[in-house]
């Protein structure tokens, strides 16, 4: 065990991160669970601090997640729809922010279909930035919390085997998996058809297949990704029929996977596409302890950045 200081003022993605960043993510958020689980749910953490949660892209789960951690740990939230804000009106995003950080906001929550926005927007404000997801980019506290629920189930997370399979081009949740899975040691391999597996991914250090039983033979975790149709301005597959035959993971396709192999999803689901229904809801599948878990991770993640000029002291497990 040794000491490390917490020195990110913003969380904008994995590939930014160090290992031992994510680790300390990772370890504070085991402490932060315990707080859901009390009678008041509540700590004052954060009390005094101010999060504006800028949503441009619809979201269920993120977006309750952040609201929620925000209030357990008493901070003032403020809430901002894209459709609902100044921005109508042909407002940019750099002036709506450097006007919402006048009104003395610590941290802003930002998802947004462009890739890249969380980016731009550090540059023009002081606030703290928290990508809750950029286009197809990244979504770092979707893929920590993956993380955390992945050492939940299975322990240490070097040399885990997990497969994502699904639409990894278009998913900003495999792109975050991979460079924390990687850099925690992880064995990833992507499955998908040929046409939604970006480019050079193998370059990145993981396994590449378009064949859903090598996907599945020994993995330890299966994180489904839906097939993003509202990101696609072409055909990538001939048929949701066929994509369902080849892609769908079932209680079949089950019976190949090692017997005690979770089934993840980041939602929403496509039923019955990527993930038949008996194997959403099975004994297998953890994704409603990912999105609880994601409270605890998202609660770490305020905390860390709030404690930037606090220059917080923690303990990193190694
Ligand atoms: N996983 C995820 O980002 O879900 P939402 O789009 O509902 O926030």
């Amino acid at each position: 065990m040794k000491k490390i200081r917490w020195k990110q003022k913003h969380l904008l993605g994995l590939k930014d991160l160090t290992a031992n960043e994510i680790v300390t993510i990772l370890d504070t958020a085991k402490s932060f669970v315990e707080i859901s689980e009390r009678a008041i749910k509540k700590v004052p953490t954060l009390r005094g601090k101010t999060v504006c949660n800028f949503f441009f892209e619809p979201s269920t789960r993120t977006r309750a997640s952040f609201e929620i951690a925000e209030k357990r740990l008493s901070a003032d939230s403020l809430n901002f729809a894209g459709s609902s804000s100044s921005l109508v009106k042909g407002e940019s995003i750099k002036d709506a922010a450097r006007n919402i950080e006048a009104l003395k906001v610590d941290m802003i929550v930002i998802r947004h279909s462009s890739s890249g926005v969380p980016h731009q927007l550090s540059h023009y404000v002081n606030a703290g930035i928290i990508n809750a997801g950029d286009g197809i980019n990244e979504h770092p506290t979707q893929a920590l919390l993956d993380m955390f629920t992945l050492r939940e189930k299975k322990g240490d997370l070097k040399g885990l085997k997990v497969s994502f399979i699904g639409d990894i081009l278009h998913s900003r949740v495999a792109r975050s998996n991979i460079w924390g899975l990687t850099k925690l040691g992880a064995d990833i391999t992507i499955c998908g058809p040929r046409t939604l597996i970006p480019r050079d991914v193998d370059k990145l250090g993981v396994r590449v297949t378009n064949n859903l039983m090598e996907a599945i033979e020994g993995a330890d975790a299966l994180n489904l990704l839906r097939i993003q149709f509202e990101r696609q301005s072409e055909i990538f597959f001939p048929s949701i029929r066929e994509y369902r035959q080849t892609f769908q993971v079932n209680k079949d396709v089950l019976k190949k996977a090692k017997k005690d192999v979770i089934i993840m999803h980041p939602g929403p689901i496509n039923r019955d596409v990527e993930l038949a229904n008996d194997v959403a809801d099975g004994k297998h599948s953890v994704i409603l302890d990912q999105v609880t878990n994601g409270i605890a991770v998202r609660m770490a993640v305020l905390y860390l950045l709030s404690g930037t000029k606090q220059q917080l002291s923690l303990e990193e497990s190694e």
